[in-house]
């Protein structure tokens, strides 16, 4: 085993010199290096989410509820911390981005490849997704990877499967089973995507104003509202329903 603890230290193993020489704004505003470090901590989370994803359909196709568990609570611990970074932005008044917003260019958080390969690996198959997908040109590796996946749904029924079992019954049994909690964490993960779109949409009415279109070329926060509705599993929806008479 080699001892390299002589030559390693926080700087070294975090690779600070890199990571902090990466915040370059290009405006004299100092309010864009803000700006800027927000969106580089998202796609880190981002890098990490996506990383627990696979660790997650790991144990989802290995048929191991209890770690697809471990995972899912994972994921929305990082989800509800990347929706809280949106708030520091909220303190970015219109007059100050409007200050430095044309040295993005049409750079838009539309174009985040990270965030449209979460999308697909959660299973968002809608088409109106695929064609946001197509319009900026041809998909990115990451994402086609993602996409020729099954959708997380999909392998949670296939665990369901494995264990005999059917969706409903999760809902209907004496006492909640592992099975159960983890329907529940995929609905909370759910939850928590819309809970970012929704106070992304509130931060860019916040920002540009309820009418604005984006650098990206949208119709920005009404195109944004649109997204809102997006569901990666809508069995898990469904199943609500029928306690209710209205199975449709
Ligand atoms: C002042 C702050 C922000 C403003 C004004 C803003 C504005 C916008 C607008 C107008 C769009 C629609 C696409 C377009 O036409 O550009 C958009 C999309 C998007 N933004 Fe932001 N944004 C902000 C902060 C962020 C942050 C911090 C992130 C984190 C990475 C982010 C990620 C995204 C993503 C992923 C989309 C695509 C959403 C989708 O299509 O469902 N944005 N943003």
């Amino acid at each position: 085993m080699s001892d390299d603890r002589t030559e390693v230290n926080y700087g070294s193993y975090l690779a600070l010199n890199e990571l902090l020489g990466l915040q370059r704004p290009r405006s004299p505003h100092p309010d864009e290096l803000l700006f800027i470090v927000v969106h580089q901590a998202s796609e880190l989370w981002f890098k990490e989410i996506l990383h627990e994803l696979d660790l997650l359909i790991d144990a989802f196709s290995r048929h191991e509820a209890e770690f697809a568990l471990f995972h899912m609570g994972r994921i929305n611990a990082l989800m509800r911390i990347v929706s809280a970074q949106l708030s520091a932005l909220e303190t970015l008044p219109p007059q100050h981005f409007a200050e430095f917003r044309r040295h993005l260019g049409t750079s838009s958080g539309s174009q985040s490849v990270q965030f449209r390969a979460i999308e697909a690996v959660s299973g968002l198959r809608e088409p109106h997704f695929i064609q946001v997908l197509q319009e900026h040109g041809p998909i990115p590796d990451l994402v086609q990877r993602a996409l020729a996946r099954p959708a997380l749904q999909d392998y949670f029924l296939d665990l369901l499967k494995a264990h005999e079992t059917e969706l409903e019954a999760l809902y209907t049994g004496e006492r909640p089973s592992t099975l159960f909690f983890l329907a529940e964490a995929l609905l909370e993960y759910e939850q928590q995507f819309g809970q970012w779109r929704f106070a992304h949409v509130q931060l860019v009415e916040r920002v540009l104003g309820p009418h604005t279109g984006g650098t990206g070329g949208t119709l920005g926060a009404k195109y944004l509202s649109r997204t809102i509705d997006q569901k990666f599993f809508p069995a898990l929806w469904a199943v609500r329903a029928r306690f209710y008479g209205s199975a449709g």
